[in-house]
C-alpha cells in the first residue's frame, strides 16, 4: 500500500475516484470530474486523474473539506430521550446513549446532552469528525427549543441574544426567538456545559424542558425519541462542511 506522503500515482492502493464514490461523492464518473477539476487533494496536494490512495492513511479532501474515506466509518443520528446519559457507562446504572445504537462497530457520542435534555445526538466512530464538530473554534451551530418557567419579556430575550454573564464568562451573541408565552428557540455556536439552562436561569426563566432539534445542517422532526437512524452520506458531508467552514467571524 502507498504510505501517506507518497508523491504521485503509485501502482498500489485504490483508485481515488473509487474511494471518493464510496465516500458519497456520486458515481465514479462524477468523482473523476472532481479530480479533473482540481478540487481534490491528497495529503494537501492537488490530485491528478489516475491517482491511487490508501484510504486508511491518506488524507483526502474535496474543496478543502476532509472527506470520510476510511472504510468502516459509521454515523448515526439518535433522538435521545430524557433520562438517558451521554456516556459509555454510568456508575448509577442509568441507561446510556451507547446502549441505544448498534454496538458493533463501537461508536461514541459527539458532544453531550444533559441527562434531562432530549433531542438529536450524532454518534460515530469517526474521531476526526467528532473532534472537529466539538472543537470550540469551529462553532458548528446547534439549535434548541427550551420551554421555560414564566413569560420571558422582550428585554429577557434581548439579553439572551446579546450575551449573558455566566460564571465561566459572557455568552456570545445568539439567535433567540420567543413563541409566547414560554417557548424559546436558541441557536448557539458555543457548547459550554449546561449552557442553555444556565443562560435561561440567568435571565430569570429556568428551563422546564429542553430539546435539541438541529446540529449544524442536520435535523429530523420525524425521528421518534429513543430511535436512531443512519445519517445519509449527504448529511455526513454537510456536517464535514459545517465543521470545516463555521469559523469565528463567519457566524
Ligand atoms: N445546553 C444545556 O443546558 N444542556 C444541554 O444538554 C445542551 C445545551
Amino acid at each position: 500500500m502507498s504510505a501517506a506522503g507518497d508523491a504521485g500515482a503509485g501502482a498500489e492502493g485504490e483508485r481515488l475516484q473509487k474511494v471518493l464514490a464510496r465516500a458519497g461523492f456520486g458515481s465514479r464518473r462524477l468523482s473523476e470530474e472532481l479530480i479533473a477539476d482540481g478540487r481534490v487533494t491528497v495529503n494537501g496536494e492537488v490530485a491528478e486523474l489516475g491517482r491511487r490512495v490508501d484510504p486508511l492513511r491518506d488524507e483526502v479532501a474535496v474543496d478543502g473539506v476532509p472527506a470520510a474515506v476510511r472504510p468502516g466509518l459509521v454515523y448515526y443520528l439518535l433522538n435521545k430521550p430524557r433520562g438517558v446519559v451521554t456516556t459509555a457507562s454510568d456508575p448509577q446504572g442509568r441507561p446510556t446513549v451507547v446502549e441505544m445504537v448498534p454496538t458493533e462497530p463501537r461508536v461514541f457520542p459527539v458532544g453531550r446532552l444533559d441527562v434531562d435534555t432530549e433531542g438529536l445526538l450524532v454518534m460515530t466512530n469517526d474521531g476526526d469528525l467528532a473532534f472537529r464538530l466539538t472543537h470550540p473554534s469551529h462553532g458548528v451551530e446547534k439549535a434548541y427549543l427550551a420551554e421555560v418557567a414564566g413569560h420571558p419579556s422582550p428585554a429577557a430575550v434581548r439579553r439572551l441574544r446579546e450575551g449573558v454573564a455566566l460564571d465561566d464568562g459572557p455568552t456570545s451573541p445568539a439567535r433567540v426567538s420567543l413563541t409566547p408565552p414560554n417557548a424559546l428557540r436558541l441557536v448557539l455556536h458555543e457548547g459550554r456545559n449546561r449552557q442553555v439552562r444556565r443562560m435561561c436561569e440567568a435571565v430569570g426563566h429556568p428551563v422546564v424542558r429542553l430539546v435539541r432539534y438541529r446540529i449544524g445542517p442536520v435535523t429530523d422532526s420525524s425521528l421518534a425519541p429513543g430511535t436512531w437512524r443512519v445519517l445519509e452520506r449527504s448529511e455526513v458531508r454537510s456536517l464535514q462542511e459545517a465543521a470545516a467552514g463555521a469559523r469565528p467571524g463567519r457566524r
